[in-house]
């Protein structure tokens, strides 16, 4: 018997993880599926970002760095971090970008792995992440090299040159899952190091670096995790790596000792040497508000919802849509917490989309991109998103000149 709304009125009824939609503002008619590119509004987070702007900064000013603990921010929050990605709280900082933490640790690779040259990653990967190590490649000249091999040949392809495997745990455009633990093991096995890239995975899956044995991980905080546009990133180093290894970024907050103001640089002993410059308090307190949430979250009940929606949402897609094309693994356990199906026409089926208040996103050439929040989607709204694009693909309501104008971001 096919699915009807009223069993998903039942799912939500019984969703143990329904209390946490409250917490956020999730706008009046709008079915929100772009928590992968920026998470909601947690209502917490505005009542931190007022409390640090009017408080902390208005009436306290510097010397909030030691009464509010500012200083401490990138450690804090990196602990708070570590309990929902499966690390030790002294294995990750909040700070900088993904990009930026990319680079650092990419470099801090290469040291750990002395005589080796090859970075490994896959073609197709998020691009920031290929430009970063172009970037870095074309720093360091003959002491690097890059090699793209497919996603099914990397664990083949590494070999006694590799010093760092570095790949997206959850592909940015498909949602295909790579196998973390295996392809660790495997790097392991060989001498390399693999670095994760977490943005899609952090907030939505029961991720667990140290039960993978994980080296090093980057990832974002503007998507699943809610801490803002632009929030600040993370990056974690385990435990046995931190003593030895590099920031080629050596800013005064990653010195041993930054109050001493002396002219040369000596790195913390701890995670603490990946830090560079001043953290951005107010992006740091509104993060902050977000990953509370998360440290109250069940995070196997959220990686079990979202798998649950994105499977409803395929099955429901595909009753209605036979023009789409899957993109996404259709088994849950390939897949992060989104899906994504092909058009030739996906760029002006996605802006009617969002024209009826389904937000999803578009990415380049033909795909749409629909991400899913545990915490604050209900399966009523993957019902809704379903329906509207039943509609808007079934009708061709999507084929009009306003549509087709492309913006400056998709
Ligand atoms: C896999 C991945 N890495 C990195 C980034 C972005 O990095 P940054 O925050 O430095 O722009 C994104 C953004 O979508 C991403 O999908």
């Amino acid at each position: 018997m096919s699915t009807t709304r009223a069993d998903l009125e039942a799912m939500d009824a019984a969703d143990p993880l329904a209390r946490f939609r409250d917490r956020f503002f999730v706008p009046e008619g709008i079915t929100y599926l772009d928590g992968n590119s920026l998470g909601c509004l947690p209502k917490a987070a505005l009542d931190r970002l007022d409390e640090t702007a009017r408080v902390e900064w208005g009436r306290d000013l510097i010397t909030s760095w030691n009464v509010h603990g500012w200083i401490e921010a990138p450690l804090k929050l990196g602990g708070k971090l570590a309990q929902i990605i499966g690390a030790e709280e002294d294995e990750v900082a909040v700070c900088d970008s993904t990009s930026v933490n990319l680079f650092k640790l990419v470099a801090g690779a290469l040291s750990l792995r002395p005589g080796r040259r090859t970075i490994l990653s896959e073609p197709g990967n998020f691009p920031t992440d290929l430009y970063i190590l172009q970037g870095l490649v074309g720093l360091l000249g003959d002491r690097a090299a890059l090699r793209t091999v497919a996603a099914e040949d990397v664990v083949a392809a590494i070999d006694d040159d590799t010093a760092v495997v570095v790949l997206t745990h959850v592909h940015y455009k498909t949602g295909r899952r790579h196998d973390m633990a295996a392809i660790t093991r495997a790097a392991q096995d060989r001498g390399a190091l693999v670095i994760w890239d977490l943005s899609h995975s952090a907030g939505a899956l029961a991720v667990d670096l140290n039960g993978c044995n994980a080296d090093l991980a980057v990832g974002c905080g503007y998507k699943y995790l809610n801490g803002g546009p632009g929030a600040p990133a993370f990056l974690f180093v385990a435990r046995r790596h931190q003593a030895q290894i590099v920031n080629p970024l050596s800013g005064w907050m990653g010195h041993a000792a930054p109050f001493a103001f002396v002219d040369g640089y000596e790195p913390a002993p701890d995670i603490r040497r990946e830090l560079c410059g001043t953290p951005s308090i107010l992006a740091m307190a509104a993060l902050d508000a977000a990953l509370d949430l998360f440290v109250e979250a069940d995070m196997d009940q959220v990686e079990a919802k979202s798998a649950r929606m994105c499977d409803l949402f395929i099955e429901l897609v595909e009753a209605r849509c036979p023009e789409l094309t899957l993109v996404s693994p259709r088994r849950s356990t390939e897949r992060g917490s989104q899906v994504s199906f092909a058009h030739p026409d996906g760029y002006p089926i996605m802006q009617a989309l969002i024209a009826r208040g389904v937000i999803g996103d578009f990415r380049a050439p033909d795909i749409i991109r629909f991400g899913f929040t545990p915490l604050y989607l209900r399966y009523t709204d993957v019902w809704d998103a379903a329906e509207a694009i039943g509609e808007v693909v079934g009708t061709r309501a999507y084929d009009r000149a306003e549509f087709r104008k492309v913006a400056a971001v998709t």
